[in-house]
């Protein structure tokens, strides 16, 4: 059984849905803080009708609880953790930093404690671009310098300093994967992007272009790019699932111990790429404002997933920005939760 905390997210739910469809039976352990707990109910549903799926239990709780993490290792036979279930809100993490370093790291130390005490010795853990701040080339190698500009990336890059010295002292085989901009939905359109105070660009559009909102404001038209607009590397969600599983077999397979991946397409997008791609969906031209720079916005992020493509053989399947609005536009016309 594979134990992943955070998987009624966002990012989580897709990662479960991954895991189980390939025979793993999964634990999820989420606080439904930000997690919701009708994803699980709906991929148990999904996949109740798919031969060889693993089962899907869900606890909730907190990864840092340390009697309830012993109360799972002693029922069930965890063989490998995914490690998901962060507060992942750049701009909150600037205005209450305790608030990320409590949950991502501390609550982390706790998790990996928890899992050494009971011999799970296989981590998958959960990373962002946001480590590396204002990037000094593009596209960004996994070696690049790590210096978060925001207190989210830095909650990160603290676990991501400390894995190394888990693996020496305590045989801990662990692979991070930093993922760039996930985006998108599932293809079944039963599970997606759903946020209690949304700040990501493509559910803002999407939500404009139905109505849901009175305005969208780029922020930003002056940068040194074609349109003036950042650039992100838009990753669908489903790839990113993906990886997951390749990298949760590579440590099952004893074939990788410790390593770290970016988790991108290498396709450069900016903020007027993203509307015109929603404005595909709707059909209709959508109206904006242009507002100043948001602070801490690098203009360029690009991955460089070469590494995971040559060693993992991750080949993501939805690397066109249209089909990942298309996926994120199916996903929030569609009657969710
Ligand atoms: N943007 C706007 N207007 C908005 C919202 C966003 O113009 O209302 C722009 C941003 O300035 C940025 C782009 O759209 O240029 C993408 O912004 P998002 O907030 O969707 O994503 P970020 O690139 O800021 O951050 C995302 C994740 C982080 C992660 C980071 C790593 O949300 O968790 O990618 O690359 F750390």
């Amino acid at each position: 059984m594979i134990l992943i905390t955070g998987g009624a997210g966002y990012i989580g739910s897709h990662v479960v849905k991954e895991i189980a469809a390939s025979g793993y039976d999964v634990m999820i352990l989420d606080n439904l803080s930000t997690g919701n707990r009708k994803a699980v109910e709906v991929i148990i549903n999904l996949l109740a009708d798919l031969s060889g799926a693993g089962k899907t239990y869900l606890t909730v709780g907190d990864c840092g609880d340390q009697l309830l993490l012993d109360q799972i290792c002693q029922q069930h036979p965890i063989e490998a953790a995914i490690h998901l279930a962060a507060f992942s809100e750049v701009g909150e993490s600037m205005q209450d930093a305790a608030k990320y370093f409590t949950n991502n790291t501390a609550q982390t130390i706790l998790l990996l404690n928890s899992l050494r005490r009971h011999q799970v010795d296989k981590l998958v853990f959960s990373s962002t671009a946001a480590v590396y701040g204002q990037p000094l080339q593009n596209p960004i190698l996994e070696d690049h310098p790590l210096q978060p500009t925001n207190v989210y990336g830095l909650s990160k890059m603290m676990i991501e300093s400390m894995l190394p010295r888990y693996r020496v002292n305590y045989g801990l085989n662990y692979i991070s994967l930093r993922y760039f901009n996930a985006a998108g939905a599932d293809a079944s359109g039963l599970i997606g992007e759903k946020h209690r105070q949304e700040s990501h660009l493509i559910p803002l559009v999407i939500l404009r272009a139905m109505g849901k909102r009175d305005r969208f404001t780029i922020f930003g038209d002056d940068y040194d790019t074609p349109d003036g607009t950042c650039l992100r590397d838009y990753i669908h969600v489903s790839d990113l699932a993906q990886a997951h599983l390749l990298a949760l077999q590579a440590l099952l397979a004893g074939t990788m111990q410790e390593r770290v991946y970016n988790l991108g397409n290498g396709q450069p997008h900016s903020v007027r790429e993203v509307i015109t791609a929603v404005e595909h969906c709707c059909g209709q031209t959508l109206p904006y404002d242009i507002g100043p720079r948001r602070s801490g916005d690098p203009s360029i992020l690009l991955a460089s997933s070469q590494r995971a493509r040559e060693e993992l053989n991750w080949k993501p399947r939805y690397p066109c920005l249209q089909d990942i609005v298309d996926s994120a536009w199916r996903w929030h016309n569609s009657e969710n939760w």
